[in-house]
């Protein structure tokens, strides 16, 4: 089904490796960079020189996700360089769709990013400014954590506000992604998934193709 989406999450992969790791992960749909800044999250990764090294080496396009304070001043360097998509935490932005319309005119699809804690209600409306919404289903910051079913209410009303208004914004989901779990995260409304311990931990070609079977309708 092409609208299940499987973005691995290099999070997970080893470092300093990274050309040999994101070539693991050749049947993605997009790779997923997990950017952070020590202040947004209390942990460190990567940042615009090295995401684009990632991007020239990469057989899929990039998917990055910026946990990091002030995206307003930073989010459009990463769609400048050529990230598919780009998407920024709604409790850091200053102007959430003035920043989206930015990304969307550099040529990147724009996407707003929700915390655990962080309702969705207010983006409701403004749903057509965004193509991707990603709903963190464990506190964004570290890999290997639990899923939070509690976060899926969130999906459901996305899906709704999305099905009602005809719109073709993508319901993505972070955190805690297994085969069990892909199919709560599916059930409730998401189509994009991101997974890292899950793909990483295994052989990545077996565990995407196994995740996108359980995304699948039952
Ligand atoms: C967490 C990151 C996630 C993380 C997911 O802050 O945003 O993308 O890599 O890792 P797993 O799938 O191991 O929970
Ligand atoms: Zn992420």
């Amino acid at each position: 089904d092409p609208r299940v989406r499987i973005n691995p999450s290099i999070l997970a992969a080893d470092f300093v490796n990274m050309q040999s790791e994101v070539e693991r992960i050749a049947t993605a749909d997009l790779v997923h960079v997990d950017v952070m800044d020590n202040h947004f999250v209390p942990n460190l990764t990567f940042g615009p020189q090295m995401v684009g090294r990632i991007q020239d080496v990469s057989p899929v396009p990039l998917d990055v996700h910026l946990m990091i304070d002030d995206p307003d001043r930073w989010a459009p360097g990463y769609a400048e360089l050529g990230a598919y998509s780009v998407t920024f935490h709604a409790e850091a932005a200053h102007d959430p769709v003035a920043l989206a319309r930015r990304l969307r005119a550099i040529g990147a699809r724009a996407g707003i990013a929700v915390k655990p804690g962080t309702g969705v209600e207010p983006y409701l409306d403004l749903l057509e400014e965004f193509d991707q919404v990603l709903v963190m289903t464990v506190e964004p910051g570290f890999g290997g954590q639990s899923f939070m079913p509690e976060t899926m209410p969130k999906l459901h009303a996305l899906r709704q506000a999305v099905a009602a208004r005809g719109l073709d914004v993508w319901l993505q989901v972070d955190g805690g992604i297994t085969e069990e779990t892909i199919v709560t995260a599916a059930a409730a409304g998401a189509d994009t998934f991101v997974a890292g311990s899950s793909v990483f931990r295994g052989e990545p070609a077996d565990r995407i193709a196994a995740l996108r079977a359980a995304a699948l309708p039952h």
